[in-house]
């Protein structure tokens, strides 16, 4: 019987802002799974930043998605067929290989979860790839200590928002963060941010001195552009930056200058400027899921996550999570969690 499914094709290549007719969905028929293979139906897809970067050609440390190939991204799901022995029917399973409602897979491209009780959805933000970028950003790249003063920008989003929760669990002195809208500068002050300014109402740079008049030791930067160049200005001697994203430049057609003063301000403060790709943490996973776990049953962490639903929506998930209309994870559901 042949197994039909529905999935997004990248249609275009975008020059600057992404539109839903770069993309297109695509219904196709997958043969029976062979000896090794297991048929996944999804029941929630990750929208990510990095997509955005996957949609170009160039330089980067992930590959392009091809013009007329399905498109790939985190997802959760049961197996509804297995042909394995090593994962059974019924089994939970977080894959790379969504953008899509059904896949067959080898079995050995998908990873069993484990029983939580907690929402499957967390498996690809706050206990997943996000979560670990915050744990691993923080606190093995930061170098933070107990007491430090942190600034995060792009804060009300998955990435942001467990790095300021983690820094005020940690015992963070402060806690700034920077978000898109009144609304998201309220959440953070909710969860635990000692101070957070929305980045539309000012210059990034008065606003941070605002809410940080002594400057932080750690900025995590999620965005980039005039909040790089604003925060590495606000951070002390021996001060770290993590440097993790910089949406505020990923639809820019033209090359995006660098923060000024750079060099002055990087010698004069001995500052360490340092990159992070999670995909380089994974022997964290085990520490960071026990730790934010904990968290989250001790009700010290705020989980919090908007939902699209359905396959057909996933191409409006993506462009608006580029556009800032989540708070927390941005997740497509595509079936109720099972039972
Ligand atoms: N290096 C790594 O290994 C790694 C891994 C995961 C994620 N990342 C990066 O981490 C960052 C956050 O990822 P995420 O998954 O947590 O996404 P997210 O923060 O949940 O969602 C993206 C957010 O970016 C903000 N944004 C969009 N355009 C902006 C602009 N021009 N200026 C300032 N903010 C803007 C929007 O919030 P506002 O409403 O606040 O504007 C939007 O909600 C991204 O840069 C991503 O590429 C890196």
């Amino acid at each position: 019987m042949p197994i039909h499914a529905r999935e997004w094709h990248l249609a275009a290549r975008p020059h600057g802002e992404p539109t839903p007719e770069d993309f297109r969905l695509v219904e196709v028929e997958h043969p029976d799974p062979a000896e090794g293979q297991v048929v996944v139906r999804m029941v929630a897809m990750s929208v990510d930043p990095y997509m955005r970067g996957r949609m170009r050609l160039g330089p980067s440390y992930a590959a392009p998605w091809e013009v007329g190939e399905v498109m790939k991204g985190g997802a959760v799901g049961r197996v509804v067929e297995s042909r394995s022995p090593d994962v059974p029917e019924g089994a939970l399973v977080l894959t790379d290989a969504a953008w899509r409602d059904v896949a067959v897979l080898d079995a050995r491209h998908v990873r069993q979860l484990p029983a939580t009780g907690l929402p499957l959805t967390w498996s690809l933000g706050v206990l997943g790839m996000p979560g670990l970028t915050a744990y691993a950003g923080l606190f093995r790249v930061g170098a933070f200590r107990e007491g430090d003063a942190v600034f995060v920008s792009g804060a009300a989003g998955a990435v942001g928002s467990a790095v300021g929760q983690f820094a005020r669990l940690r015992g963070a002195s402060a806690v700034v963060g920077s978000a898109g809208s009144p609304e998201k500068v309220a959440w953070l002050r909710e969860i635990g941010f000692t101070a957070a300014f929305d980045y539309h109402d000012g210059r990034v740079r008065d606003l941070l001195a605002q809410a940080a008049p002594d400057g932080v030791d750690v900025f995590f930067d999620n965005v980039g552009g005039e909040h790089l160049d604003a925060a590495l200005g606000a951070l002390h001697v021996h001060g770290r930056a993590v440097i993790c994203g910089s949406i505020s430049n990923y639809n820019a057609t033209e090359t995006v200058p660098g923060p000024r003063n750079f060099s002055s301000l990087m010698i004069s403060k001995r500052l360490a400027v340092t990159g992070l790709l999670v995909s380089d943490h994974t022997d964290l996973h085990r520490e960071f899921t026990e730790t934010v776990s904990g968290w989250i049953r001790s009700g010290d962490l705020v989980v919090r996550e908007t939902v699209y639903e359905g396959l057909d929506n996933a191409v409006p998930a993506f462009l608006d999570l580029l556009k800032g209309a989540n708070t927390g994870k941005m997740v497509v559901r595509l079936a109720p969690d099972p039972d």
